[in-house]
C-alpha cells in the first residue's frame, strides 16, 4: 500500500497532510522566530551569534509527522544558514542545532543536512486552499535563505512537478500489475498517459526561466545549497562537526541538496527499466582495468543510488520494492510484435530523455555560463589584465564582483570552478555535465526501436 511508504495517491511524494506553517507547541517559538527572520539575520551576519545563544531544545514536543517535518525544515535552514552565512564557512554546527537535528533525522530517516525533502517536498503551501498544488500559480514557499522570489521559484518548480507527476505513481503501478496479467491494452494505455504527463513535466520545468534569474541563482542561492562532502576547496576539508554535547562529536560529510534526490524521477527510471551506471573517470578506469585482468570489477560509486540515502527512508524503500517487481521493459520486449505497445514505451523513454536534455540546457544557463564569467573576471584581474584594464575602463567596471552579498559568494559554488570548467561540481557533488549527459544517454538505451 502506498500509505505504508509515506506516499499519497494524490500528492505522490509530497506529504498528504500539507506542511505546517509553524510548530503548534509554543516551546518551539525560538526556532520559529529565528527562521522567520532568517534572511535578515544572514544579511546582517548575526545568525551565528543568535544560534549560539539558543537553548538546546528537546524533540519531546513534536507529535505528528508533520511536526517532525517542520522541525527538520527549520533546523536544516538554520544549519545551512549557519554554515554558509558568514565571511567564511563554519565547519561546526553548535548543539542548539546539532542535537535536535540528529534526533529529528533519526525519526524521519533522512540525513542531517538540507535535502530535496527540506527544500522542496516539505517547504510549500497552497495560496488558495480550494485550488490544487500542481499549478505554479497556487504555490508559495515556507522558508528561504535569501527572501528572493527567484529562490522560491527555484523550489516551487520542483514542487509543482512532484504534484503534477504524482498520478504517475499509481498509474504505473497499475501498469506493472497489468503486465503481470498479460493485459497488453492496459499497459499500452498507461504508458501512453505516462508519456503525455512527462511532456507536461518538461513544460513545467522550463518555466524555471520565468522567475529564477541565473545570476541570482548562481551567486546568491546556490552557495546555501552546498553540502560538506568533498568541500575542501570551499573551506570544509573535514566536513562539518556536529557538536552533540555527549563528547562523541564527529565530523560528518554529506552531499548538498540536489533534485537527484527526487524519488519521483528515480521512480520513472525504475518502472521503465532504465539503468544508470556508475559515473566518473575513476569508475570507468577501474571497470576497464578489472575487465582486462579478468577480475570482478570493484563496487563502484553510483551517484543516483547514493542519492536514495538522502530520501526519506520510506520513499527509498518504496523504490527498492518497485525495482524488485518492475517488469514493463521485459513485457514490452516479449510483445515486440505489438506495435502500439512498443511505440508507447519508446515514447516514454523519448520524453524522459528530452526532459533530461532540457535540464542540461538549464544547467548550462544557470551554472556553466555564470561560472565561466567568474573565471573570466578573475583572469582579467591578473597582472597582464590589470595593465590592459587601465586602457579599457569599460571592462574594468564589468569586472566588479556582485556587491552586497552577506556571505561568501566565492565559497561553495565558485571554489569548484577555480581551476577551470572541467572541475565544475554540482551541489550533489557530481562532475555535472558528463554525469548529466551520461544519465540522458542511458535513458534512451532500453528503446525497442532506434531513434
Ligand atoms: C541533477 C542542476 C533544476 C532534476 C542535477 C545536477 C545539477 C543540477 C548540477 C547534477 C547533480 C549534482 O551534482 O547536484 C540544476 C539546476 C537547476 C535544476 C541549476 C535549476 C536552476 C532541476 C529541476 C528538476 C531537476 C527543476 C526537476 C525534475 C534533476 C535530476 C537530477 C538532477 C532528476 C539527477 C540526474 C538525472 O536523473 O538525470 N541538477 N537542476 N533539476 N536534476 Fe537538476
Ligand atoms: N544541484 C543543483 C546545483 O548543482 C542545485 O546547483
Amino acid at each position: 500500500k502506498l500509505a505504508d511508504y509515506g506516499i499519497s495517491p494524490t500528492h505522490g511524494f509530497l506529504p498528504e497532510v500539507l506542511p505546517l506553517t509553524r510548530l503548534p507547541d509554543p516551546y518551539y517559538n525560538k526556532w520559529e522566530a529565528v527562521v522567520a527572520n532568517l534572511q535578515g539575520l544572514i544579511l546582517t551576519k548575526r545568525l551565528r551569534g543568535v544560534v549560539d545563544r539558543l537553548p538546546v531544545l528537546s524533540t519531546i514536543g513534536l507529535e505528528h509527522d508533520a511536526e517532525w517535518r517542520r522541525a527538520y525544515l527549520l533546523l536544516t535552514f538554520m544549519a545551512h544558514g549557519y554554515i554558509w552565512g558568514g565571511d567564511s564557512p563554519s565547519d561546526r554546527l553548535p548543539p542548539p542545532i546539532a542535537v535536535p537535528l540528529l534526533k529529528v533525522c533519526e525519526r524521519l530517516e533522512v540525513p542531517p543536512v538540507a535535502t530535496y525533502s527540506s527544500l522542496c517536498l516539505w517547504n510549500f503551501k497552497p495560496l488558495f486552499m480550494d485550488e490544487g498544488i500542481d499549478s505554479l500559480e497556487n504555490l508559495a514557499t515556507l522558508c528561504t535563505f535569501t527572501g528572493a522570489l527567484d529562490e522560491s521559484w527555484f523550489y516551487l518548480v520542483s514542487v509543482a512537478m512532484e504534484a503534477r507527476g504524482a498520478p504517475i505513481v499509481p498509474l504505473m503501478l497499475t501498469a506493472i500489475a497489468a503486465a503481470r496479467d498479460n493485459d497488453v491494452a492496459t499497459v499500452t494505455a498507461c504508458l501512453h498517459s505516462f508519456a503525455e504527463r512527462l511532456d507536461d513535466l518538461t513544460t513545467l520545468m522550463q518555466r524555471m526561466h520565468e522567475n529564477c534569474d541565473p545570476q541570482i541563482f548562481y551567486h546568491r542561492i546556490r552557495p546555501f545549497l552546498a553540502g560538506s562532502k568533498n568541500m575542501a576547496e570551499a573551506g570544509l576539508p573535514n566536513g562539518v562537526l556536529y557538536e552533540d554535547l555527549s563528547g562523541k562529536e564527529t565530523y560528518h560529510q554529506y552531499a548538498g541538496g540536489s533534485n537527484a534526490q527526487s524519488s519521483l524521477i528515480q521512480f520513472f527510471d525504475i518502472v521503465l527499466g532504465i539503468e544508470h551506471r556508475p559515473t566518473g573517470e575513476k569508475a570507468n578506469r577501474e571497470q576497464h582495468d578489472a575487465e582486462r585482468q579478468g577480475r570482478a570489477p570493484p563496487p563502484k560509486h553510483n551517484f543516483i543510488m547514493e542519492m536514495r540515502r538522502y530520501m526519506p527512508g520510506p520513499h527509498a524503500r518504496f523504490l527498492g520494492d518497485v525495482q524488485a517487481v518492475a517488469n514493463i521493459r521485459d513485457f514490452v520486449e516479449q510483445n515486440q510484435t505489438n506495435r502500439s505497445l512498443c511505440v508507447a514505451y519508446d515514447a516514454c523513454l523519448f520524453m524522459l530523455s528530452s526532459l533530461r536534455d532540457k535540464h542540461i540546457a538549464i544547467v548550462t544557463r544557470y551554472i556553466v555560463l555564470p561560472s565561466r564569467e567568474v573565471r573570466a573576471r578573475s583572469r582579467s584581474r591578473s597582472p597582464e589584465a590589470t595593465r590592459a584594464r587601465k586602457v579599457n575602463l569599460a571592462t574594468a567596471s564589468r569586472s566588479q564582483p556582485p556587491q552586497g552579498i552577506a556571505y561568501d559568494a566565492r565559497g561553495a559554488a565558485n571554489a569548484a570552478s577555480k581551476k577551470g570548467g572541467d572541475n565544475l561540481k554540482g551541489t550533489g557533488g557530481t562532475a555535472l555535465m558528463s554525469f548529466l549527459k551520461q544519465a540522458r544517454d542511458e535513458t534512451g538505451e532500453p528503446a525497442i526501436e532506434q531513434w
